[in-house]
């Protein structure tokens, strides 16, 4: 599933000694590499700093410290211009999905190819109805948010945030607060995006289904750094007490 070329190529994201936080670090002595082709569970309990280091990880916010590399580059030493064109390789769909209430899902999907691209707006009306489809919610196009469930907008989100094809996805929680049933579906979702585009997924998660479900890899994070990188089994079976304590007060 993974290009056969992935190891060769330097790692897609890494973090060489970072620190991310509000003045004061959250987390520290970050170091990691998410490569091509990897679904990457990033771990830890609620309010230790997993969504603050995904805005860093996705050229949103400089770190405090270290070296944040996106595509080989040390993405907050660019200049302003070379970040932009950075951050179209990118697509972030955050933990409050911020789908704009007053436009229909197909025009919160086609946004970014608006105002990006000189596309002619016939294919781009094409571009987003095929989207739509491979999220599974290709009857829900001309609905607006409100009027369509959470795990729909879920979906519609990651379309967006996937509508210009990026090299890695990003999404923070995507099955918080979602039934299980249709939980399954979002991480179906993620796992189709990586048959059909190859994209590279980095994703927040705390449930031990959906990581499961989806990921080659996660990566946990407690007492303010990373306490353990593996499969999720290695993690599961992980001698170290955090780490056990997190994955079995879950499992019950
Ligand atoms: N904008 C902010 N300003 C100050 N502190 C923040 C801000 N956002 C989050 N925090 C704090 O930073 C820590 C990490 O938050 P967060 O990254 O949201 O954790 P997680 O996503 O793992 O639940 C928490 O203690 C939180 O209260
Ligand atoms: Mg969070």
């Amino acid at each position: 599933m993974k290009p056969a070329n992935s190891n060769r190529r330097p790692p897609l994201i890494q973090c060489v000694d970072v620190a991310v936080g509000y003045g004061k670090p959250v987390l520290q002595h970050v170091n990691l590499e998410i490569r091509h082709g990897e679904i990457v569970a990033l771990l830890g309990g609620s309010g230790c700093g997993k969504s603050t280091l995904l805005r860093s990880l996705s050229g949103l916010t400089p770190p405090i410290a270290g070296d944040v590399r996106l595509f080989g580059e040390s993405f907050y030493d660019l200049d302003p211009e070379q970040q932009n064109a950075l951050r179209h390789r990118l697509g972030v769909a955050f933990q409050q999905e911020a789908l704009f209430s007053s436009m229909t899902i197909e025009d919160n999907v086609a946004l970014p190819l608006r105002e990006l691209t000189r596309l002619p707006s016939a294919l781009i009306r094409e571009m987003v109805r095929m989207r739509l489809e491979l999220v599974g919610i290709g009857n829900l196009a001309r609905r607006m948010p409100a009027n369509i469930s959470g795990g729909q907008r879920k979906r519609a989100a990651l379309a967006r945030a996937s509508i210009l094809d990026p090299e890695v996805i990003f999404c923070d929680e995507p099955t918080a607060g979602l039934d299980p049933v249709v939980a399954a579906e979002v991480d179906d979702t993620l796992v189709r995006f990586r048959e059909a585009l190859g994209s590279t997924i980095v994703v927040v998660s705390h449930e031990l289904e959906s990581i499961r479900a989806t990921a080659d890899r996660a990566i946990m994070f407690a007492k303010g750094s990373v306490v353990a990188t593996g499969t999720i089994d290695e993690l599961v079976h992980s001698g170290d007490e955090t780490v056990h304590q997190f994955f079995h007060a879950r499992t019950g």
